[in-house]
């Protein structure tokens, strides 16, 4: 049975809930458990015992979707044996298709979107009268903050902590300022409660989640006016501050950061705790000034480069990773090209790539013609991804021979013998078992060797002075 109290009066029942997408949904997956845990749910992986299969679906590119089409394809040849299951998808998906769902993939039972899984429990009922239903009202309100999510797969050592929902900025590639609706910030103390009951759990790293982090605001309204002036208000830095108090055990990780909105004030903060990860998401999309213009992005390859001198200045040993987009709308070879350079010039730790793929309702979609070719896009994402093989080696290898202090997080998948965990860079490192250590503790690992994204090493003994602190006095 999931972790939560029962509705006594309910039966129990199997569910199969499987996230796809980006971070965001796995957290709301997380949601929807607790949600239905009270409704006597307890979870499944195998389709052939679920009572109720749910997907929490994404929508960002087509072959997001047609990956889903494929997984319901298989479940409705289960539901033709087995037509009491009910199938149902959630995420960013149902909300983009809405009842199209239903219509078009004739065995769907339940279509319900982001900000409505308190409703879960209604609409399955509905279901099992024999009724189809959908709910997908995205809400300004709705951010599940008293909602104590049940940890699904987890290693009880890493949790995500969602701190806001939607998203204002309408890059005009993206669907999902329509998908999730309008941005609003969570309340910080729900968020602090959350992250310290999961370190009083055990848990020893957290990750705040928000489609542009930067721009989380408490009390504020839109124009950046105190809503209530007997509250306290919060930023974004503000926020960071106080899940770093917690303790200095606990990691504190964020994604993702906007090149827009990331403030200086941010990066001070980073750099005065120790445990705040010294890595920063900060998508790029492309490295030319008029295709950021064309994607609506509101910064120029300058304004970046400024950000990420800011980064460099404050905080040398901090690892930077990014999102690339090829063949955009009008894309040209110099352009393109401008990415390219921009990439050597930056050289991240890492970074999701992908080719452009037209989305329904976007700006880019009304506006613009998707011309650049199949081909075209291919390969300039080949070019984008050699490239950034090359830098994540060099970056990894630049961490040969000295000391980090790794958080460990289970057994090398690789080798029984060996733990893997990681650094505050976000970099794998990989090292034998030995004795002392187990999940969960921090290590200090000498780095002896790297392959181009994994750090191996060998545990050693740093003595600590007795009143070691998390703040570095600088
Ligand atoms: N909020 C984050 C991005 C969320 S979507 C941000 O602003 O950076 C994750 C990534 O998917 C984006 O950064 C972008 O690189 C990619 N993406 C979004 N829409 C896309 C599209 N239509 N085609 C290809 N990639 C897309
Ligand atoms: Fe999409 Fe832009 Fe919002 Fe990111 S900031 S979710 S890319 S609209
Ligand atoms: Fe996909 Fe929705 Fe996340 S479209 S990337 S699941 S916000």
């Amino acid at each position: 049975m999931l972790d939560a109290e029962v509705n006594s009066d309910k039966r129990p029942r199997k569910l199969l809930l499987e996230s796809y997408g980006c971070q965001m949904n796995f957290s709301d997956s997380e949601i929807v458990a607790s949600i239905l845990a009270k409704e006597g749910f307890s979870t499944t992986r195998d389709p052939e015992e679920a009572d109720v299969v749910l997907l929490n679906t994404c929508a960002i590119r087509d072959n997001a979707e047609q990956r889903i089409r494929g997984r319901l394809d298989y479940l409705r040849s289960i539901k033709k044996r087995k037509p009491e299951m009910t199938i149902g998808v959630l995420g960013c998906m149902a909300e983009r298709l809405r009842e199209k769902l239903i219509e078009e993939e004739k065995l769907v039972d339940l279509v319900v979107g982001p900000d409505a899984y308190r409703d879960l429990p209604n609409l399955i009922d509905r279901v099992e009268t024999g009724q189809k239903a959908v709910n997908v009202l995205l809400s300004r309100e709705e951010t599940y903050a008293e909602i104590t999510p049940v940890r699904l797969n987890s290693n009880g050592i890493t949790a995500f902590i969602s701190i806001m929902r939607g998203c204002d900025n309408m890059c005009s590639f993206c669907v999902v300022p329509f998908t999730r609706g309008r941005e609003r910030s969570r309340e910080p103390e729900t968020i602090v409660n959350e992250a310290r009951d999961l370190f009083n759990q055990g848990y020893r790293e957290v990750t705040l989640l928000g489609q542009n982090v930067d721009s989380y605001k408490w009390n504020f309204n839109s124009k950046g006016e105190i809503t209530d002036p007997t509250k306290p208000t919060a930023n974004f830095a503000q926020l960071l501050e106080m899940v770093a108090l917690i303790s200095p055990e606990l990691r504190v990780r964020y994604s993702t950061s906007h090149p827009k909105d990331m403030t200086d004030e941010v990066l001070h903060v980073m750099a005065k705790y120790e445990n705040i990860c010294k890595y920063i998401h900060l998508p790029v999309q492309s490295g030319n000034s008029d295709v950021l213009k064309r994607m609506n992005r509101g910064y120029t390859r300058e304004w970046y480069l400024d950000r990420i001198a800011a980064i460099r200045r404050i905080m040398p040993d901090c690892a930077i990773s990014t999102d690339i987009i090829t063949g955009f709308c009008g894309e040209t070879e110099e352009e393109h090209a401008d990415t390219l350079s921009l990439m050597a010039e930056v050289k991240y730790e890492m970074a999701f790539m992908f080719k452009y793929s037209e989305r329904p309702k976007t700006l880019a979609e009304r506006k613009f013609e998707d011309d650049v070719p199949e081909d075209v896009k291919g390969r300039r994402l080949l070019e984008v991804i050699d490239i950034q093989m090359k830098s994540a080696a060099e970056r990894t290898k630049s961490h040969v021979g000295k000391v980090c202090r790794v958080l460990i997080e289970g057994v090398s998948k690789k080798s029984p013998d060996h733990y893997y965990g990681r650094n505050s860079q976000n970099i794998v490192v990989v090292f034998p078992k030995g004795e002392n250590y187990k999940p969960g503790e921090y290590v200090d690992v000498l780095a002896s060797d790297a392959t181009s994204v994994t750090l191996i090493g060998q545990e050693v003994f740093i003595p600590q002075p007795a009143n070691a602190g998390t703040i570095n006095q600088h």
